[in-house]
């Protein structure tokens, strides 16, 4: 990729994910000269400390407030903890300043909700997804689009076991949906169901699944349990007798799963994840972000359309599982 000039960017939250993942990536990216990390800002000075001896060249504030007050990043990269971010990307909005963030964009659904209705025209996809083009994703996309006349199931697992879960409507429910749209368009129908098992710490059932109807007519399914990350996710299409599946994460289970179905001959074609292993997309996701940058789209377009879908779907498997 080459970019017509070295993006500046500003850097907002520098906490564990910053120096566990991203500041890796950024720092690959910098040295690749598609960007440039100018400002890094945090209100913990011990963080702030910490990553300017990482990227000694940034100047250091200590919100993004500041930031904005003296430079006009071209875009901002906000790592900062849930409950910080609707406030944090409010004034980035308003300036035209694109950012990249993680998710969950907001502490809750219905604060994401009513962020988002607020923003409708707002040309990121803000909800949970920031893996679509990890190579599991983009090799099982390429699965399906091959096979879209015959395509006849398309499943998708989100499993992770915190310590702690996120308010219902948010974590893994919305990157169930989020995959399940990304790779099979919009959703007409769903039905969930909940699993026996209940949280400790509070009593609400600890996994969900679920049925969905695309607007295709092609069935789709889902389970995900209540907790937030992507230590474990799965995929899987099926077209009339051949299956892919995809797996990020632990590619253990898939790899049991794939040799059964091989010893069994039970399908004619498999595709397997068995290249790709621990991949989570986000750098990929990163240069697609400054591929979109350099085209001028402010960010890359997502094929995700509008966010509001994706909680509408939260808010109908919400409903379901009340
Ligand atoms: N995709 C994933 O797998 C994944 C994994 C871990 C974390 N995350 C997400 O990444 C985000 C950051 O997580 P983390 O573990 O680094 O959290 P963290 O608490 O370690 O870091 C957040 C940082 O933001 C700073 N901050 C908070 N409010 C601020 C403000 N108003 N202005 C400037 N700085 C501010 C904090 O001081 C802290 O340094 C969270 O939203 C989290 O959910 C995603």
């Amino acid at each position: 990729m080459v970019l017509k000039k070295t993006m500046q960017i500003a850097v907002i939250g520098l906490g564990n994910f910053f120096r566990k993942t991203h500041a890796a990536m950024l720092k690959k990216l910098q040295k690749e000269r598609l960007l440039n990390i100018c400002w890094i800002a945090d209100i913990s000075e011990k963080n702030l400390e910490q990553a300017s001896r990482i990227f000694p060249k940034a100047a250091c504030f200590n919100t993004a407030g500041a930031v904005l007050e003296k430079v006009r990043p071209d875009a901002a990269v906000i790592l900062v903890n849930g409950n910080a971010k609707p406030a944090i990307f409010s004034p980035f909005i308003k300036a035209g300043i694109p950012f990249f963030t993680e998710k969950p964009p907001a502490p809750t659904y219905v604060i994401l909700r009513d962020f988002l209705l607020k923003h409708r025209k707002l040309p990121y996809h803000l909800v949970a997804w920031n893996r679509r083009y990890a190579p599991v994703i983009v090799m099982l996309k390429r699965f399906i689009e091959q096979r879209s006349n015959n395509l006849s199931l398309l499943c998708a697992d989100f499993l992770r076991y915190d310590q702690a879960s996120p308010p219902p409507g948010t974590g893994n429910l919305q990157h169930v949906i989020d995959t399940l749209r990304y790779l099979g368009g919009e959703i007409e129908s769903m039905q969930c169901g909940n699993g026996a098992i209940t949280m400790q710490e509070e009593d609400r059932p600890f996994s969900f699944s679920g049925v969905v109807r695309f607007a295709s007519g092609v069935l789709g399914q889902f389970n995900f349990n209540v907790n937030a990350g992507i230590d474990k996710e799965t995929y899987r299409a099926m077209a009339t007798n051949e299956m892919a599946v995809a797996e990020m994460g632990f590619p253990n289970d898939s790899y049991k799963e794939y040799l059964q179905y091989k010893n069994r001959k039970t399908v004619k074609n498999l595709g397997f994840n068995g290249n790709y292993q621990r991949v989570n997309g986000i750098e990929a996701e990163y240069r697609e972000f400054l591929k979109g940058l350099a085209r001028g789209n402010k960010t890359s377009p997502t094929p995700l359309g509008d966010s509001l879908k994706t909680l509408k779907m939260c808010e109908m498997a919400g409903r379901l599982l009340r």
